[in-house]
């Protein structure tokens, strides 16, 4: 039985072909790949790999990578399907509207907010840190007031918001070519730090590898796991426990896999294409990583770990300064990418909402000479900028893992769904052994959600709560679905 407000696929892929509303399909697997290697290489590995390893992990940050590369895998499984079934833009967000029904559609339309506008703005404040310790090392000293993290208004991580916002506007084939050139750049650089690095590892920063657990300032009050809050433990950092706290931090550099699925209208031959695409990113960068955090743990006691520049510090550290902008020259890079993507993202998942009129449906124009969600892209643009410029978004990076955690379970349990509601559809790639693989999945997302901080816990409710209200009192009332159901005249086009 079909639930109430449901848009079946065929009726999402319809909506994609009124000319006005097309978006236009130029993206192969390989793009695909690089796509995904560019939104999900950043701030990750960049910048919380050193926090993470000093305050939660020890060495064993490099086993927290495996863990979430395993949880991230597993959705991956479930994305794939999905992105190869309903090739629709916005992501999660289409695919709970075609399976689940409208007002869970919604909810994970909110819900990627978090993950989207605020994860490029989390970013886009890490691009700031980078690019005021390289224009330091060049002699320009920015005042502590303009810039950095805890600055009263961040300018260089607005600028850079407003500069790729223009980018997008102006076209996917522009953005795609500038993000082929940064994402190489920033690869090269992650490679560098493996294979420099490999030569000042000394054996024993690695002893003991999972240091032992033991009660520290960061874990405690609404700043301690849930779920060691519910269990009733004093809360601790390392040890075993430490591995998987870490892990629902380092989770935030897997960000972004996910993100490729977003560009299914995009793409030429979604079934093929996607899970290529999305599956072969998430390979790359788990290798990248383990690599990567094995290596500086290697090099620089755990303890000693910078939480800003934590890569470009171990270089310093061992006495290798100008390896050490290189790499912060690939941070840069790295990161600009990763902005740029998860606007693109945003942008997409809006237009969506629009066109299904639980928004104002204005914003899913596209523009008449650059083919682009204009408007929407403006708007997602202004308010990333300002998010960017006056909030310290340090700690919200936890924000944006647990609303992508939630993203993952219930695409996870919309694959089960839409297995049984339309096992007539076309399914190019399946996930392997449904429903096994989306039940791992939705509890193994669950687990990492139940590592993070209570006080993420609580930010996260209060936004889904205004959520549903926006819903009741706007979305519900205008939504196309719910028009053409009551047999209501649809709202004129703009
Ligand atoms: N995965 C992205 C990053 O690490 C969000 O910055």
């Amino acid at each position: 039985m079909r639930p109430p407000r449901t848009k079946t696929v065929e009726e999402s892929i319809r909506d994609t072909e009124a000319p006005e509303h097309r978006l236009r399909r130029h993206l192969g697997a390989l793009d695909l790949t690089v796509f995904g290697v560019g939104v999900i290489v950043g701030t990750g590995i960049f910048v919380l790999t050193g926090r993470v390893a000093r305050d939660n992990a020890g060495p064993a940050v490099a086993l927290s990578f495996v863990v979430a590369a395993i949880v991230c895998g597993l959705a991956a499984l479930c994305y794939a399907e999905f992105a190869a079934t309903v090739p629709v833009a916005g992501s999660a967000y289409t695919f709970a509207y075609a399976t689940l029904g409208e007002f869970p559609a919604w909810v994970i339309g909110w819900d990627l907010v978090l993950e989207l506008a605020l994860g490029a703005a989390v970013v886009s404040v890490g691009w700031s840190g980078y690019f005021t310790t390289l224009l330091a090392t060049l002699g320009v000293e920015l005042p502590p007031a303009l810039a950095g993290e805890d600055a009263t208004i961040n300018i260089p991580a607005m600028v850079i918001v407003l500069i790729l916002t223009l980018i997008l506007v102006l076209g996917i084939r522009v953005s795609a070519r500038t993000n082929l050139a940064l994402v190489i750049l920033k690869v090269a650089v992650v490679l560098l730090v493996i294979v420099a690095g490999i030569f000042f590892i000394r054996g024993a920063n690695y002893t003991p590898f999972i240091p032992p657990a033991q009660e520290t300032p960061h874990v405690e009050g609404l700043g301690a796991p849930l779920i060691q809050v519910l269990f009733g433990v004093t809360p601790t950092a390392y040890g075993v426990a430490g591995i998987f706290s870490a892990a629902a931090i380092v989770f935030f550099a897997f960000i972004g896999f996910d993100i490729v699925a977003t560009a299914a209208e995009e793409t030429k031959n979604p079934p093929r294409d996607m899970p290529i695409g999305i599956l072969g990113s998430l390979a790359v960068c788990t290798a990248l990583y383990v690599g990567v955090s094995l290596v500086v743990v290697g090099m620089v006691p755990y303890q000693r770990l910078s939480s800003a520049a934590p890569l470009a510090d171990a270089f310093r550290e061992v006495g290798q300064p100008w390896l050490a902008t290189v790499i912060s020259i690939g941070a840069i890079a790295g990161l600009t990418t990763v902005v740029l993507i998860m606007m693109l993202g945003q942008s997409r998942v809006l237009f969506s909402m629009s066109r299904d009129n639980l928004l104002p449906r204005p914003l899913a124009t596209v523009h008449p000479k650059y083919g682009t969600p204009a408007r929407v892209t403006v708007i997602i643009g202004v308010v990333t900028a300002l998010l960017a410029g006056f909030i310290p978004l340090s700690a919200l990076a936890e924000l944006v893992n647990i609303g992508t955690l939630f993203a993952f379970v219930i695409v996870s349990i919309a694959v089960v769904v839409l297995r049984r509601t339309r096992p007539d559809l076309p399914r190019a790639f399946r996930t392997p052994l449904v429903p096994l693989i989306p039940i791992l999945s939705v509890l193994a997302s669950i687990y990492l959600m139940l590592n993070l901080p209570v006080e993420t816990w609580l930010r996260f409710i209060v936004w889904m709560i205004i959520g549903v209200v926006v819903y009741f009192l706007y979305g519900r009332r205008h939504s196309r679905v719910g028009r053409s159901a009551a047999g209501t005249k649809e709202a004129p086009l703009v």
